[in-house]
């Protein structure tokens, strides 16, 4: 593969920051930066500085910061390869072979391939949108007016009409599409009777990928026949669209998201409840199409906001495979709350009912998903219960639930709800806290708690990468986060090539990290005044970390030594080290 960094330092060379923001945003000069309102959080006054020297950008309301390339796939919603070919094409920079595609036919006959069926079904789209509008339309037009959704909104979301089952045949061949195609994209299916019109007769709801192309079609039954056959009808799996892995109206949200900030996400059921929800003033409304919660999804919501609402319909909601999904929201990182839509009415009956302001009451009312949890156990395990059998049977299951739900959350969470079990259930908190120790002892390091040892690597990683005179390292600490492993890596990188470490570098180095710890980098102050202390801090720091080095290493020996009490050898390293860790401390 051609030089994936050389790529990468090309694309930003030839991307101005303030340039490509300034296609984004309104940027307002304010001394030698940019400023902006901040595009992932609402706010009125701007407190989104771009910044050109560095190439990068920081808002000091959220701690949002980053790259030229972080900046495209935070605002396009897409992830970090894409943003790429984003740049490289506004550059007209092309993008580098890959093993994927370097002389790869079966990779260039399937991309040719996605295309011909994304511009099948658009066709098709085009076709429905037309067929609603027109003549044959009216019995889909007044079934949509019944159901109260007004003109914008039907536009909004392209909905349409499958008025027969052979027009959209004829229509795409005198296209030029071959059929063979249009089966493989699903739109048109083989019966008995010849090809056809896969959703015949339905009223069409178009589903679209996050980047606003047209993939599949929710249809619609209008009539007790077609109905019979399933209310809903889909386009099947196909190698644009696997029902699991989309959500319906991503694009939507993302189109709000860059409007107004998403302050937060409503996952629903159904088509028409997003609809509804749209046209009631909810439009960061998706739907999951029926199926439980997946990491896929999760994905897409991850790019869209950091908080999700669920709302599913009446019963379904404490269903297993309802509560599963919402874990994988969790483990995602995203905060997870619990909506409860009363009388089982799904969210477009409900606010058919009782109108928008009702429903945001609900929204305020939702449950973060560790107080949704101990709910479901509480109605499935009445603990007091009058019957004393009963009630002991329903106290041991509901102690197990709740010990499952407490092994999900974090230290601060943890011992909040473990107050709240206990007082719950009589048991005592330390109850509690003795069974979840017998897990607890493996947990991996965590970023909340820095050790001295980790701000030490932070502020030497800082002076190096941005080109601090007395700043050099030689080798690489020891890393437990993956932050600065990463960054250590491509540190020592630059010094083995000889070249200068780039701050933007930071933020394709280390992607995923929080925006904690880029400002651990980005914000600490290397101004001249400071240039005394700050070198001798830099000292002191390098000699921490040596010594962290040492006594890990002493560590390992003292554990050999254990098994091998007898060992000289083992024995004189040891005093050696000794040594070397007092000698470094002084
Ligand atoms: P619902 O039956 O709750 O859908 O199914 P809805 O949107 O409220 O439909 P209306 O109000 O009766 O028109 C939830 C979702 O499950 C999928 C669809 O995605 C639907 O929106 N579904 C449902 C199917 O795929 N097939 C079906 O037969 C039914
Ligand atoms: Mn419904």
């Amino acid at each position: 593969m051609a030089d994936w960094s050389d790529f990468i330092q090309q694309i930003k060379r030839q991307n101005d920051i303030v340039d490509v923001i300034g296609g984004y945003l309104e940027l307002r000069r304010s001394g030698v930066n940019f400023m902006a309102r901040c595009p992932f959080h609402g706010e009125k006054t701007p407190s989104f500085n771009v910044n050109r020297n560095l190439q990068i950008y920081k808002c000091f309301g959220c701690g949002e910061s980053g790259d030229v390339i972080k900046f495209v796939e935070k605002y396009e919603s897409c992830t970090f390869l894409e943003a790429c070919e984003i740049l490289a094409k506004r550059a007209g920079i092309p993008m580098p072979e890959t093993s994927a595609n370097r002389d790869d036919k079966e990779y260039r006959e399937r991309k040719a391939k996605k295309e011909t069926y994304l511009a099948i079904c658009r066709e098709t789209a085009r076709f429905y949108y037309r067929a609603y509008r027109s003549d044959v339309g009216k019995t889909a037009r007044d079934y949509v007016a019944e159901r109260g959704f007004d003109e914008a909104t039907v536009n909004k979301f392209g909905i349409g009409y499958s008025p027969d089952s052979f027009s959209l045949v004829k229509h795409l061949q005198s296209k030029g599409y071959k059929t063979e195609d249009c089966v493989k994209c699903g739109v048109l299916q083989q019966t008995q009777r010849g090809i056809a019109d896969a959703l015949n007769g339905r009223l069409i709801i178009p589903i679209f990928n996050i980047q606003g192309q047209v993939i599949a079609f929710g249809g619609r039954g209008l009539d007790e026949y077609t109905i019979s056959r399933g209310k809903y009808k889909n386009t099947s799996e196909t190698p644009l669209f696997t029902k699991k892995d989309n959500l319906f109206a991503v694009h939507i949200a993302k189109e709000q998201k860059q409007q107004t900030a998403l302050p937060h996400l409503v996952v629903v059921e159904g088509y028409m409840d997003v609809i509804a929800m749209y046209q009631a003033g909810f439009k960061g409304a998706v739907a999951s199409m029926g199926t439980s919660l997946t990491e896929q999804q999760a994905k897409w919501l991850s790019r869209l906001s950091d908080t999700v609402y669920i709302c599913y319909d009446g019963d379904a909601a404490g269903q297993k495979a309802t509560v599963r999904g919402m874990d994988i929201l969790d483990r995602a990182g995203l905060e997870v709350r619990v909506m409860t839509v009363p009388e089982k009415l799904d969210p477009d009956e409900y606010i058919k009912k009782y109108g928008a302001e009702a429903f945001e009451g609900l929204i305020e009312q939702a449950l973060p998903l560790p107080d949704y949890k101990l709910q479901l156990l509480d109605r499935a395990f009445p603990i007091n219960s009058a019957d004393s059998a009963k009630r002991n049977d329903a106290l041991s299951k509901y102690v197990k639930g709740a010990l499952n739900m407490l092994r999900t959350l974090d230290d601060v969470r943890q011992a909040r709800y473990i107050t709240a079990v206990s007082l719950k259930t009589g048991y005592s908190e330390d109850f509690f806290r003795r069974k979840l120790a017998v897990t607890e002892e493996d947990e991996p390091l965590t970023d909340s708690a820095l050790t001295s040892f980790d701000k030490a690597k932070y502020f030497v990683a800082a002076c190096v990468l941005r080109g601090e005179e007395y700043a050099s390292i030689e080798d690489k600490p020891v890393c437990n986060l993956a932050f600065l492993s990463n960054l250590y890596d491509y540190l020592l990188d630059c010094r083995v090539k000889r070249v200068k470490p780039s701050v933007d570098m930071l933020y394709t180095v280390c992607p995923d990290a929080t925006a904690e710890q880029y400002a651990e980098i980005v914000d600490v102050d290397l101004s001249a005044d400071k240039r005394a202390v700050n070198e001798k801090y830099f000292a002191e720091c390098k000699r921490l970390i040596a010594t962290e080095k040492l006594k890990l290493q002493r560590d390992l020996l003292m554990k050999k030594i254990k098994s091998n009490p007898d060992d000289a050898a083992l024995l004189q390293q040891l005093a050696e080290l000794s040594k070397k860790i007092t000698d470094n401390a002084n």
